[in-house]
């Protein structure tokens, strides 16, 4: 059986629709509210808030009397900005409760946390993070992934680092920033993005898809931590481009802008390009190329 926690999110969504492809498990599924979510076939929905220690041991005394269980943590408070003005509750959620949750759970077959590539911080003239790199995170939100990867790792379960993902938003009434290239694209309007800011991305439905291949690997066969990402290095416009290309607009409708390292766009300092090198998960896997598709 697979658990995944925090599923009624972006990727959460698409790991589920990946184990119903391409596996035979059940699925349980958490978020914190789950009143308008419907269990069907093979997916059953439980309320879990990590940050509440019963709703979790709760969660638990459910799912003990399987064996073989295999544990998708996504929870997190993972807006930068937000994680930058909140910095206690953010270090709460993203390391404190994803402590005492792991800690509580060695018995399940399995666990794979979604790591990132912002744990890295700023490629340097297009340098390709390596999984043994040193890390430098830019931002509190990355030293938050950094200091949980310390964790799930000293409980010996694994990490996989994911780039910028994007992708139509499979949960109702949550908009991804792509839901809005698509609706201005096909209204005929403009979209600016960054031509000078680089990351190893993906489409989550690859993400999930890579990521559910990895957890039907006997275990010794996958690294502890692994970056999960495009061969491509891509910039949002290159993106904006491919999104035009996809929905037949005008390539007109994508305007090129620069981001530079001291820029206010953001609240938060971001790295400017962060790229990864995929040679082991491919290594892995035994695949030639991981392509960025919309
Ligand atoms: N998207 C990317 O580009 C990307 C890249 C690298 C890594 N990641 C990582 O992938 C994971 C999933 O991200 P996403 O893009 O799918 O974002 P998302 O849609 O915001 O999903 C995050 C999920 O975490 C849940 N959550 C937040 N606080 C929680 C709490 N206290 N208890 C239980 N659940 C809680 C949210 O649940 P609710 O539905 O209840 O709000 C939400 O479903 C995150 O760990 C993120 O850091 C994402």
């Amino acid at each position: 059986m697979y658990l995944v926690i925090g599923a009624n999110g972006f990727l959460g969504r698409y790991c589920i629709q990946s184990i119903l492809e391409q596996t035979d498990e059940n699925v349980t599924a958490t978020a914190r509210n789950i009143q308008n979510l419907e269990n069907t076939g093979r997916v059953h929905w439980e309320k879990c808030d990590i940050a509440l220690e019963s709703e979790f041991d709760r969660l638990l005394s459910m799912i003990k009397e399987y064996d073989r269980i295999k544990v998708i943590f996504l929870a997190a408070y993972h807006n930068p900005d937000l994680v930058e003005a909140n910095p206690s509750y953010a270090w709460d959620i993203n390391v404190t409760a994803l402590s005492r949750c792991l800690n509580k759970m060695p018995f399940v077959e399995r666990l794979f946390y979604a790591s990132t590539d912002s744990v890295y911080g700023d490629s340097i003239d297009h340098y390709h993070f390596k999984e043994n790199d040193p890390l430098n995170p830019v931002n509190r939100y990355g030293r938050n992934k950094a200091a949980a990867e310390a964790v799930v790792r000293y409980l010996e379960f694994h990490v996989v680092r994911f780039p910028f993902l994007i992708g139509t938003s499979l949960v109702p009434g949550k908009r991804h920033f792509y839901d809005n290239i698509v609706e201005n694209l096909t209204n005929g309007k403009t979209v600016e993005m960054f031509e000078n800011s680089y990351r190893s991305s993906l489409h989550f439905h690859t993400a999930a898809s890579l990521l559910i291949q990895l957890m039907e690997m006997p275990l010794r066969e996958v690294p502890p931590i692994l970056n999960v990402c495009g061969d491509r290095d891509l910039s949002k416009y290159d993106i904006g481009l491919l999104a035009a290309e996809k929905l037949q607009v005008p390539e007109k409708l994508i305007k090129p802008i620069k981001i530079f390292e001291n820029d206010a766009v953001f609240k938060t300092k971001r790295a400017v390009s962060t790229v990864m090198d995929n040679t082991l998960v491919k290594k892995v896997l035994q695949v030639d190329t991981i392509e960025f598709e919309l």
